[in-house]
């Protein structure tokens, strides 16, 4: 079964056996027949945080699960929930239309909702575990769909135990919890400034939902044009000491400090400042606008994309002694 368009950075590879999963009900099939429940499994939602670098011997599980309801929620909140195979976007949009304001900052992510928990999406100064109340999640080892919190999933920047120990756990649907006391979040203060440019002083969640779209659009390519990922790389944490030792050399160095008193650095700047914005090898580039995106020029195999964050992780390291993580996963 070809992947190409399964695949956001439009990878050209195949499949040995795909299923489409509309019910929870298919999965418990599927994972009944010994010969495809002994096979390697790649689950996939929008296809979005991946990066396929051949063919896939085993059984593809396409999420199509679909649904979305604004529960009862309680005195001071919103309670909403969404099947896994959603659009993310269309997911937020369709929360705003009902009133229901809180995941605006979160507009415009790729993806699905099934997606979001895994790596604990996140833009604009919030992150799913900002809103997230429980997911239900199908457990192939047990064949149960087990119920489970925040703690439970144990979320951190860009990662949760989705990524670790629970990585077989087929998330089935998310619910979230939003203040019905709706106040907007305009700590990134790109997005403060590009509210308050539109000379809005109150904006409403649509308001604040046009607006990371519109910025999101200037800087990040539409996957729908250009085959990509989002950030390809999460912005390194370093020590308070690495990083006074860094700026000591390079004054210019963007940093933001985290509760801990570690610091974030920004990959897209060491990345930018290593002269790889726009430059390309083979069919892999680095997206003129925003370094931290890779793209798809056409045609590109998973080995060039590939071979290309491993010439930037090596410049990166050579000259910041930092070495950048990739953001998606490797298949
Ligand atoms: N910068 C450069 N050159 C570049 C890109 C960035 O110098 O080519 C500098 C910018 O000037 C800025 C700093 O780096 O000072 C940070 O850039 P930006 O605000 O664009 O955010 P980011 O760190 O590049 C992160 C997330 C994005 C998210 C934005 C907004 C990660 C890995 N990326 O990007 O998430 O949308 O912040 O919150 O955390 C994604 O995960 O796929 C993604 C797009």
């Amino acid at each position: 079964h070809p992947l190409k368009h399964l695949n956001t950075f439009r990878i050209d590879v195949r499949a040995k056996h795909y299923l489409r999963v509309t019910s929870v009900d298919d999965l418990r099939a599927a994972l009944a027949d010994a010969q495809l429940a002994a096979m390697p499994r790649l689950v996939l939602g929008g296809g979005s945080n991946l990066l396929l670098t051949r063919d896939f011997p085993g059984l593809v599980l396409h999420i199509a699960l679909e649904g979305r309801e604004i529960l009862a929620g309680t005195a001071t909140h919103h309670h909403v929930r969404a099947a896994a195979g959603e659009t993310w976007h269309d997911f937020v949009q369709w929360t705003l239309a009902q009133g229901v304001g809180g995941l605006e900052n979160l507009s415009l992510i790729p993806g699905t909702v099934g997606a979001a928990p895994i790596q604990n999406i996140g833009a604009y100064g919030a992150e799913t575990k900002d809103y997230f109340l429980s997911l239900s999640a199908f457990d192939p080892a047990t064949g149960e769909v087990r119920v489970m919190d925040g703690a439970a999933c144990r979320f951190a920047y860009r990662d949760s135990v989705f990524k670790h120990e629970g990585r077989e756990l087929i998330i089935l649907d998310v619910s979230f919890a939003l203040p019905r006391a709706w106040q907007p979040n305009l700590r990134y203060a790109e997005l403060a400034n590009a509210v308050a440019e539109q000379g809005i002083a109150a904006p409403t969640p649509q308001q604040v939902a046009d607006t990371v779209i519109a910025i999101r659009r200037r800087k990040l390519p539409d996957p729908a044009q250009i085959g990509n990922a989002g950030s390809f790389f999460k912005n390194p944490v370093v020590s308070a000491e690495q990083c006074a030792a860094l700026l000591e050399q390079f004054p210019t160095l963007v940093h933001h400090r985290q509760p801990d008193g570690s610091e974030k650095l920004a990959a897209g700047w060491l990345i930018d400042q290593c002269g790889w914005k726009g430059r390309s090898m083979g069919a892999a580039g680095v997206y003129p606008k925003q370094a931290l995106v890779l793209v798809n020029n056409g045609g590109a195999s998973g080995a060039e994309v590939q071979a290309l964050a491993a010439a930037i992780q090596a410049d990166v390291c050579a000259r910041y002694g930092v070495m950048l993580e990739p953001e998606p996963v490797f298949i």
